[in-house]
């Protein structure tokens, strides 16, 4: 009998601890505090095997882009950050177009004017693996222009970074929503 109780009590002093100190622990890390590491973990739309995660790390230079993908054809596959955080669709047309914060025209990530969200493309190798390293001077962690709650993309077919405004990557293969990462 006693023993009951007392588990009771503990389990019940576990629950209130933990619900009491969740909230707190989640202020801490965010609470006025700069971004400077995001997320994207990319889930295959409806039919495809495409998986992968994206890192965003602020750096003296601006923000290193680190992308491991798997799942795809071997090839070029276009890469970008898309302006809404939303994968609901089947065929992740839920994230809308190329993020364009500035009204730039598409271009490839290395053009003076571009699409913030133009990242290029990916390269998968024979095993259909794509390691994507690049260190970018425009997209931005914080402040009105923000990745975070956006969503990264993932094409089937390669940017050709001319045509205008998806640079003709065709369907979407994977779509992940960037989120403020766990240091
Ligand atoms: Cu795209
Ligand atoms: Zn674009």
């Amino acid at each position: 009998m006693n023993s009951i109780r007392y588990w009771k009590g503990f389990i019940a002093f576990v629950f209130l601890a933990t619900v009491l100190a969740a909230p707190v622990h989640a202020e801490e890390m965010t609470d006025g505090e700069a971004v400077d590491r995001a997320v994207a973990v990319l889930h295959p739309t409806e039919g495809n095997q495409t998986t992968g995660t994206v890192i965003f790390t602020a750096v003296a230079d601006g923000v290193q882009i680190e992308a491991t993908v798997e799942g795809l054809e071997p090839g070029k596959h276009g890469f970008h950050i898309h302006v809404l955080g939303d994968c609901t669709a089947p065929d992740g047309t839920s994230a809308g177009g190329h993020y364009n914060p500035d009204g730039h025209p598409h271009a490839g990530p290395d053009q003076d004017k571009r699409h913030m969200g133009d990242l290029g493309n990916l390269e998968a190798n024979q095993m259909g693996r794509a390691h994507y390293v690049r260190l970018d001077d425009y997209v931005a962690l914080n402040g009105p222009k923000s990745i975070v709650g956006r969503a990264v993309i993932v094409h089937a077919g390669e940017d050709d970074l001319t045509t205008q405004p998806t640079g003709n990557a065709g369907g979407r293969l994977a779509c992940g929503v960037i989120g403020i990462a766990n240091p």
